[in-house]
């Protein structure tokens, strides 16, 4: 009898100290929650407007941009710019001939982007290219352009050895 006796203080104060302990964890757990409320919930995305870089920065055909994931296509004085992540589950394509080829399920695309072959279900989306401030190029990954939309840029300075009449002169859209 002495000996429970003696227990019960104990005991009594280890479930005080469980309760105190439980009341304290439960009480911060709210303070976390509510302080995190007050947290917008805001999804914070890249911008779909990248700047890429000056036009002296291609040269004629493909430049893979890994960071926004698009080939810039300079051809003359006209730019383009295409998606090259796969509409089957979003690979990185590659070039293959004057097309593109999925390397991780075997999608196949033309030089316009439409799905050739595999089981990519649609085309690889173009984007369109503008000139910005500065002369800095512009694409915009938010937006989908069909192939034949292309940045003309400004003609090139004349040489003394290639200046002929009529010559194209192209203006940014
Ligand atoms: S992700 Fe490109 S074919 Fe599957």
């Amino acid at each position: 009898m002495s000996e429970a006796g003696g227990q019960g203080p104990d005991r009594r104060g280890l479930l005080k100290g469980f309760a105190i302990g439980g009341a304290a964890v439960g009480v911060a757990v709210h303070a976390i929650a509510w302080m995190r409320s007050l947290v917008p919930n805001v999804l914070r995305e890249p911008p779909t407007r990248r700047r890429i870089g000056e036009p002296g920065r291609f040269p004629q055909g493909h430049t893979y941009l890994a960071d926004e994931k698009i080939f810039v296509i300079r051809e003359e004085e006209s730019v383009r710019a295409l998606s090259a992540i796969c509409t089957h589950l979003g690979c990185t394509v590659g070039t293959q001939g004057e097309g593109y080829h999925c390397p991780c399920h075997g999608s196949t695309f033309a030089a316009d982007g439409e799905a050739t072959g595999g089981p990519a279900p649609r085309a690889l989306p173009w984007h369109p290219v503008e000139v910005g401030g500065g002369g800095s190029l512009i694409v915009d990954l938010g937006v989908e352009v069909g192939p034949e939309v292309a940045l003309v840029l400004e003609a090139r300075a004349p040489k003394a050895d290639d200046r002929k009449p009529g010559g194209a002169q192209g203006e940014p859209k």
